[in-house]
Order: C-alpha cells, then structure tokens, then sequence
C-alpha cells in the first residue's frame, strides 16, 4: 500500500492555529508485510540517522496498531519525502496525518477523512495543518470537545504558490513557546476580523482582497524577528505582483501567492535577491492524503 500525504502552509497570517491550504509537494510511503521490520528514506531525510533508528511515523503507526488490532506486526516503510524538515512546510502534519491512515489501513478498519481527522489532532493539537493535509484545499478549520471541524474550499488552478524556503530549521513547539501569553484586545480583534475576511476571500475568490486580509498582529513579526531577511522577501514580493506573502506555519518559509503567470518572474526576482534561500514555485493540491 502507498500513501502519499501533502505539504501544507499554516495560519495565512491572520489565522493562527485555524487556516492551512495544501501544496503539491508530498511524502511518499509504501508499506508491505515483512518478517522483520525495515525502514528505507529517500529524499528529506536520508541522511539523517536518528530517523531510521527512532523514527516518528513508526513510533505512531505503531502504537495505534497495536491499538486498533491488540497485536505488533512487523512492516517494511519505503519513504520518499518530498517536504524540507522543520521549515513551516507540514512534515510533522505529514507524518502524523500519514501515520494514522497507515495504521487504520493495514489493520483493515474502515475509515473516512473526518475519522482521521479526528484520530490526528491529539498528535497535533492545532488543526490548521492536519486539516489541509487530510482535505487538501483551503481549509478553516475549528475544535470543538476533540471534534475538528472544517470548511474547505479549492484553490483555482490558475494560482501558484512561489515558496522561499531559508536554510534554518524552527521548532514549531520553541517558537510557539517564545510567543507572548496575552495580547491586547485591539489586536485580537484586528486578527478576527482579517482572519474571517481572508476565509471569506478564499470562499468567494476574491483574491484581488488577499493582500489586506492577510495581515497579522499576533505572530509574524515576533517570529520574522529571528530571521530579519524574512521582512525583506515579504516587501519585495508584494512589490512585484504577489496577492499575499505571508510566513508559512511558525517559519522559516514564506509563502507568496500570485497568478500562475507572474509566478516565474517573482521566483526569478526572488532568487537574485535571496541567493541563499531555495525558491520554489508549488501548485496547490486540492486532494488531501491518498492512498494508492
Ligand atoms: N499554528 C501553528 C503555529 C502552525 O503557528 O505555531 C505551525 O505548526
């Protein structure tokens, strides 16, 4: 069985911890029933020793195995990672959300989308990027008594996303935890409203409206702040045509979304800017996790 599981970009700016859109960028796992347990990693991560000894997907599938059938088998995992480690591109959603359809799968119990929705979020406790990498989309997303619940909408095939991926890896849980505790009410409800505006955008593709409902007061710049050149890519891409650009999960990416023809030239403007930052154009994915 192979399972291939998106990239995903989180919180849009306004939308912290609650909006995530899906990329066509993916990871990859096979899994067969084998007499003892192997793991093989192809592209991100291949290097990286620790994720053949302890690896995170095996940890969890392998719990919930047990869980759903009372019994450890053994499996061989062939992974071919597509998406960059700790850069605000979802690899932990990935392998959470991933992980669980495997487990669901090979024990050979039924299971929809909301399921493993559902089954996710307590591996990940915010569900702006398990959501986009279940449903695809442009996905809003809401808890409620361990439920998620979510609206997705597709993203039209005449829009890219030009991604500037830094070298840094960030820690989702340590940038988290340098976010202040409490904010002014000004500023919480500045984020409501551009949040709920920026949903409403994507609903009615009124992209022309991107750019202003984009805007944070709770997160981005506290975050940019560690990584200055971030404020630099963010100017330049909405100089030269892109609709939003906005920092992707808690970082280090950007994501700037602009028109399928002008995405070649920002990407080139970006790069002779940014020599050391990887630029990559990604169209979106409107699928979610497949198994094929
Ligand atoms: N909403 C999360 C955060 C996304 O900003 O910390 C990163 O996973």
């Amino acid at each position: 069985m192979k399972i291939k599981i998106p990239a995903t970009s989180a919180n849009l700016g306004p939308g912290f911890d609650c909006l995530g859109l899906s990329l066509n960028l993916h990871n990859e796992v096979q899994i067969k029933k084998a007499r003892i347990s192997s793991v093989k990693i192809k592209g991100e991560g291949e290097d990286n020793i620790y994720l053949k000894r302890n690896n995170p997907f095996l940890r969890l599938f392998d719990e919930l195995y047990l869980g759903l059938t009372g019994e450890k088998s053994s499996f061989r995992f062939e992974f071919n990672n597509q998406i960059p480690l700790s850069r605000g591109l979802g690899s932990s959603s990935a392998v959470v959300v991933g992980a669980v359809v495997a487990a669901y799968a090979m024990a050979g119990k039924d299971f929809d989308k909301q399921g493993i929705l559902n089954s996710a979020l307590p591996y990940e406790k915010h569900p702006d990027n398990i959501a986009p990498a279940t449903l695809g989309g442009f996905v809003c997303s809401v808890v409620e008594s361990s439920q998620v619940f979510s609206i997705k909408s597709e993203i039209d095939n005449d829009l890219r996303a030009v991604m500037v991926i830094p070298n840094a890896h960030i820690s989702t849980k340590k940038s988290r935890a340098n976010l202040p505790k409490s904010v002014h009410f000004k500023d919480a409800v500045f984020n409501l409203a551009h949040s709920s505006f920026l949903t409403a955008c994507f609903l009615q593709k009124r992209y022309d409206l991107l750019r202003l409902a984009s805007i944070d007061t709770l997160h981005q710049n506290t975050r940019m702040k560690n990584l200055p050149a971030l404020f630099k890519v963010q100017k330049l891409a909405l100089e030269k045509g892109a609709l939003m650009s906005v920092l992707s999960g808690s970082g280090s990416s950007f994501l700037n979304i602009i028109y399928k023809n002008e995405a070649k030239t920002l990407a080139q403007k970006l790069q002779n800017e940014f020599k050391d930052f990887k630029i990559k154009i990604m169209e979106f994915d409107n699928k979610g996790f497949e198994i094929c």
